[in-house]
Order: C-alpha cells, then sequence, then structure tokens
C-alpha cells in the first residue's frame, strides 16, 4: 500500500519538526515546508535517522501564489495528500497596545490565521479525495484567555477554532477532519519572541516538541469516522 502523505507548515523547527519525527517513524511520508532551507534539511535528518520518508519544500505561507505551487510539488512528487500539519506561526515581543506596530499585528494575523485558511483552502480537494485529517497547531491562547500571549497573537489563535469548525461542518460530507490542538507552554525556539524570555530552569518544566508530536500522530492515527474537533494539552505547572 502507498504510504499515507502529510505535508507540515512550520516542520523546520519545534513541534512542526517534532511531528515530523514521529509521523515519519509511524509511516507517513512526510514533506516539510517553511522559509529556512537548512533547517528543513537538517529535520529532514533526523526524519531519515528515525526511518522516516521524507522529502522537503521551502514555503512562506504567507504568500498564497507559493503555496499553489508547493501544493502542485507535493500532488506531483507524491501524488496525494492525506494529512497536512499546520504549525507555521509568529508572534512578536511588542505585543500590547502600548507599544505593537501594525506591521506586526498585520504579520501576525497573515500567519497564523489568514495563511492556515490559504494553505487548507489549496489542499482541500486533495484532502476531500483522500479523506484527509487537519491539524491546526493553535494555542492554550486560542482555547482561554490568555492575557501575556498579546493583542494580534490572541485574535490570530481564538479565530482558529471557529476555522477548524466551520470546516469540520462544511466538509465532513467529504470525510474531510480538523483538530484544534490547543498546546500550553512548549520549550521551543518560540519562546524567544516572548518580551521576558523563559531560562532553562522554566523550559524544563514546560511541554516538549515531542509531547505535541506524539500527540499529533495520535489525531492523525484515528480512523477515517473519528474526529478530534479539539484537543488542549499543557504542562502540568500551567496556571
Ligand atoms: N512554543 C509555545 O509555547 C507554543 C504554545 C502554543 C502554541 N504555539 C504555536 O505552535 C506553532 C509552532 O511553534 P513552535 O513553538 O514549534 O515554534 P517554532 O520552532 O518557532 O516554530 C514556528 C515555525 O513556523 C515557521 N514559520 C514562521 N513563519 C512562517 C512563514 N511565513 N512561512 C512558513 N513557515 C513559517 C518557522 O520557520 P521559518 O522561520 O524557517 O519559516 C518555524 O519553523 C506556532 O503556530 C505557535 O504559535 C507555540
Amino acid at each position: 500500500m502507498t504510504a499515507k502523505v502529510l505535508w507540515i507548515t512550520g516542520g523546520g523547527s519545534g513541534m512542526g519538526a517534532a511531528s515530523a519525527v514521529a509521523a515519519g517513524r509511524d509511516g507517513w511520508t512526510v514533506v516539510l515546508s517553511g522559509r529556512r532551507r537548512d533547517r528543513l534539511d537538517q529535520v529532514a535528518d533526523e526524519v531519515r535517522a528515525a526511518g522516516g520518508t521524507v522529502d522537503v519544500l521551502p514555503l512562506d505561507v504567507t504568500d498564497a501564489g507559493a503555496v499553489s505551487v508547493a501544493r502542485d510539488a507535493v500532488l506531483e512528487r507524491h501524488g496525494r495528500i492525506d494529512g497536512l500539519v499546520l504549525a507555521a506561526g509568529l508572534n512578536t515581543p511588542a505585543r500590547r497596545w502600548a507599544d505593537q506596530s501594525l506591521a506586526d499585528v498585520r504579520a501576525v494575523l497573515d500567519t497564523n490565521t489568514t495563511a492556515v485558511v490559504t494553505v487548507v483552502d489549496a489542499v482541500l480537494p486533495a484532502l476531500r479525495q483522500s479523506g484527509g485529517a487537519v491539524v491546526v497547531v493553535s494555542s492554550y491562547a486560542g482555547w482561554s484567555f490568555q492575557p501575556g500571549a498579546g493583542v494580534a497573537y490572541s485574535a490570530s489563535k481564538t479565530a482558529l477554532g471557529s476555522i477548524v469548525r466551520t470546516l469540520n461542518q462544511q466538509e465532513a460530507e467529504h470525510g474531510v477532519r480538523a483538530t484544534h490542538l490547543c498546546p500550553g507552554d512548549v520549550a521551543t525556539d518560540f519562546l524567544d519572541q516572548r518580551p521576558e524570555v523563559p531560562d532553562a530552569a522554566a523550559r524544563a518544566r514546560m511541554l516538549q516538541p515531542e509531547d505535541v508530536g506524539r500527540t499529533v500522530v495520535f489525531v492523525l492515527g484515528q480512523p477515517a469516522h473519528v474526529r478530534i474537533d479539539e484537543l488542549v494539552l499543557s504542562p502540568v505547572a500551567q496556571r
């Protein structure tokens, strides 16, 4: 049987990378996208070392034209798309009404929200064919209000819950399933974007990217009649 094909955005680091390694180990053919080619190549080596099959496709998810071209390339090279993990994301240290810039607000909304719609929209015909599963990596801040997350980031992630629900409501008849995945604090490079960057001791108490990778594979591994609408996971220490 042909291996199922999983396309991951934000695959060059953090949760996207951990999902790639876990999915590769689980038998998925993984396609990695993100802007930094060197990071994608590094993760591809890790996927191969874990016994997985992997391909690399550099992409800026905020460029709708490039998303279409990349979608075509995945289908040309691999013939199908059975899963989508949307982990590309952005925040900014200047995130309060008092210090935010409108350029940053646009970039956060473009990356975290509009690009999710763009990629799902581009892949939907292939997902309908495969009865595919979409994992939208949202945030604890998309599930419950987090005062420190920021004006744009909170809005961008809260919107993902609604995007997942409309997708499930309207595309269920085609067998398409989507999950609003809401992790609490995860020890990744993303934390470097906080106004106060957590130290090593704080990071050790957080979820590790592998915890999320394992969860993503669990979601993707459900049988075709099972949908996990929303899943919140957080470190025990999270308040
Ligand atoms: N860490 C946390 O505590 C936490 C908690 C909850 C939710 N999240 C969310 O989890 C997701 C993954 O973040 P992470 O924690 O794993 O951090 P990360 O390692 O910084 O991953 C974010 C990834 O997004 C990619 N990316 C950013 N802008 C992009 C663009 N325009 N086009 C393509 N790729 C882009 C980055 O790669 P390039 O720069 O190479 O493009 C990077 O690989 C994000 O959506 C984040 O909001 C994080």
